[in-house]
């Protein structure tokens, strides 16, 4: 078998409080993401998918466990030796407006992670940023718009341009659409998909939202209280749910009623 892009194994984030109390946000997970693939990480609210995604871009510290990018241990790496791989490693944000800096152009915004590369000359800079937009669907008439004269659609394609700009070979997405409006939301997903296609680039799909994760997710893996307890193809999960909190979550997800809300820990997990 090929080695998988990205091979997580035991992964555990503790939020430690006053002394020796914590909250154990992720409790000894693991799971493979392959090149160009996307793994749905679907759970409810505070179920712990934020804090993963963040572990493995090392924007958390993860308290244990092993995380392998293209066969080497990154979780122990230094910042500065962490650096050379940020290009590969990007992320897109749930809230699109609060993750963009509000004093800066859309073009400062996408050329960042140009600078902070340097792999590319500052010349070339524009032209990238120019055509990186154009693939997000964003003419040149934005590059000197500020966030707010955007709309949340627009905002949030400069979000997923800027991840894209360096070609990196993985991006956690983290509930990238859960606040747009559903038509837009349909637009979102179709393009990341077409990126993915172009660019190769391989996504951890974070969602709790069955639906979104049908249309853009090969395999899935379903977590609960920093647990996963069920992975497998996207198809598979979606005819045949094998464990009780997956049915549980794909039947509250299906309901018209946001009130409904699953019982606290009705499986007993630690
Ligand atoms: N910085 C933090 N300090 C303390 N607890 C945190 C922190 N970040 C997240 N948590 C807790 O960890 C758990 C998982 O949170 P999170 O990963 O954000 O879940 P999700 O993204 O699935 O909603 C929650 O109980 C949350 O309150
Ligand atoms: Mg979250």
């Amino acid at each position: 078998m090929t080695e998988p892009l990205v091979s997580v194994e035991g992964l555990v984030k503790r939020f430690y409080l006053k002394g020796q109390n914590y909250v154990g946000a992720v409790n000894g997970i693991s799971f493979e993401i392959g090149r160009g693939e996307t793994l749905g990480l679907v759970g409810e609210s505070g179920s712990g998918k934020t804090t993963v995604g963040r572990c493995l871009l090392r924007l958390v510290e993860p308290t244990s466990g092993r995380i392998r990018f293209e066969g080497s241990d990154i979780s122990r790496l230094t910042m500065r030796e962490l650096k050379p791989l940020r290009s590969h490693l990007q992320m897109v944000f749930q809230d699109p407006f609060a993750s963009l800096n509000p004093r800066r152009t859309v073009r400062q915004t996408v050329e960042e992670p140009l600078a902070l590369q340097r792999d590319a000359p500052a010349g070339t800079w524009l032209r990238i940023a120019t055509e990186m937009l154009e693939r997000v669907g964003l003419g040149p008439q934005y590059l000197n718009r500020l966030p707010i004269e955007l709309t949340a659609s627009e905002q949030q394609r400069v979000g997923i341009a800027r991840a894209l700009i360096t070609s990196p070979k993985l991006v956690v997405l983290d509930e990238p659409t859960s606040t747009l409006d559903p038509t837009v939301r349909e637009d979102i997903l179709g393009l990341l998909r077409s990126l993915q296609t172009s660019m190769s680039v391989a996504y951890l799909f974070i969602s709790h939202d069955i639906m979104a994760v049908e249309r853009l997710c090969h395999r899935v893996a379903v977590i609960y209280l920093g647990h996963i307890v069920e992975q497998a193809p996207t198809a598979a999960i979606m005819s045949d749910p094998r464990h009780p909190y997956t049915r549980a979550l794909m039947s509250a997800v299906l309901s018209p009623d946001p009130t409904h809300r699953l019982p606290r820990n009705p499986f007993n997990y630690p």
